[in-house]
């Protein structure tokens, strides 16, 4: 099982940070959904932080840092380009219960890039490389340590596959688990996957410690991609960010897959519709009514995607479009939890639908 330094997961199962969705709301939702062993998820993360954000005490600094007891274990993800910062960000976010510290080392956003986090620290090594001895050193001893890890893509670009190189060098310098998303920094999200490049940083890092897990991330959005993805590249762990924006479930599928051999059924319409209902739920009671509707309006489209494919209590693909808008389209926290249970009652109850419906049936 895997194990970051003292830590060990229960599952081999990460959550990824995705900036702006991986809110505390949407960390509990995918923790809760678990195989009949009760295991899932085996870590989630934060979206990106600022270190300048969390040590000034900025309010979204602290709201993308808000964790709970129930939020275990949690890595806090930091980014940025000077050691002596990235250090005093890590004793903050050990403080206020990191249970691992991840450094960013693959967002490739101009923001971050300019300022030499993210993927920057891919082009100067030496740097990457000093972050990693200030950050070790500020939070990895003492009875309070908690281990670093790293989250890097294959390089800036395709000539410059340097994860293979600099990823030992990680390790070296005090760096307990190296995730690697599959692309370079200059093809953002285009392209394919390239597990043969995850699998070099695998072997790398296994030359130097055998014992230090690697994690291969990038379009994983079945839980049979975890298998292959873990057979293609010799991956310890697999990490999964857009599959699980529309499938929570998904880590108790691809655990129980790993297990058992088996998938276990999509959730129901009913169920999905719970999920989504708990998650709202969530964000007003973590958040307020402004920020949980903002979310839901910007996450009802990946929600639905389930509901318009065949599912165990409804043998035919059931509209969203309708539902979708109406909860778009909510003035209230009321206004979403009625069309949630509308639709629930009657799928068909919102009246674009019942006319495309009637359309395609004639
Ligand atoms: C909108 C968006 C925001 C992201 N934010 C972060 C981030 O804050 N930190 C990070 O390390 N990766 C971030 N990523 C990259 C993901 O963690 C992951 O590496 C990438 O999406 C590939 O995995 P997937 O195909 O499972 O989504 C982000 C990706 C997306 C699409």
């Amino acid at each position: 099982m895997l194990r970051i330094g003292p830590v060990q997961l229960r599952t081999n199962l990460l959550l990824a940070p995705i900036a702006g969705y991986c809110d505390l709301a949407w960390r509990t939702v995918c923790r809760e959904l678990t195989w009949e062993d009760g295991r899932g998820l085996g870590l989630a993360c934060t979206d990106l932080l600022s270190p300048q954000g969390l040590l000034r005490g900025t309010a979204t600094s602290l709201d993308l840092a808000q964790t709970n007891e129930f939020d275990r274990p949690i890595c806090m993800q930091l980014y940025g380009g000077d050691a002596a910062i990235m250090a005093d960000g890590a004793r903050w976010a050990r403080d206020h219960g990191a249970t691992v510290i991840d450094i960013n080392m693959g967002c490739p956003v101009d923001k971050v890039t300019k300022k030499d986090g993210g993927s920057k620290l891919l082009c100067i090594p030496d740097t990457a490389e000093r972050i990693v001895e200030a950050v070790v050193n500020a939070v990895s001893t003492g009875p309070s340590a908690v281990p670093v890890t790293c989250k890097l893509r294959l390089g800036w670009s395709n000539c410059e596959p340097v994860a293979r190189t600099l990823a030992p060098r990680l390790v070296r310098a005090g760096a307990r688990l190296i995730t690697v998303h599959g692309r370079t920094a200059e093809q953002k999200f285009q392209g394919s996957v390239d597990r043969p490049g995850i699998r070099e940083v695998v072997e790398a890092v296994k030359a130097v410690d055998p014992s230090t897990p690697v994690i291969g991330n990038g379009d994983v959005t079945e839980p049979q991609h975890v298998l292959t993805m873990i057979r293609d590249t010799g991956c310890d762990g697999v990490m999964i960010g857009r599959g699980a924006l529309s499938r929570p479930w998904i880590f108790r599928d691809a655990w129980s897959l790993q297990t058992t051999g088996i998938i276990p059924p999509t959730p129901s319409r009913d169920q999905i519709l719970d999920i989504t209902r708990r998650y709202f739920s969530l964000m007003l009671e973590y958040r307020d009514e402004h920020y949980a509707l903002h979310h839901i309006r910007r996450r009802i489209s990946w929600l639905s995607k389930p509901l318009s494919a065949p599912l165990p209590d409804s043998d035919r693909p059931t509209p969203v479009k309708g539902y979708k808008e109406s909860v778009r389209t909510a003035q209230s926290a009321d206004d979403v939890f009625s069309a949630i249970e509308r639709y629930r009652e009657d799928p068909w109850c919102f009246s674009a639908d019942r006319v495309t419906s009637l359309a395609e049936a004639e």
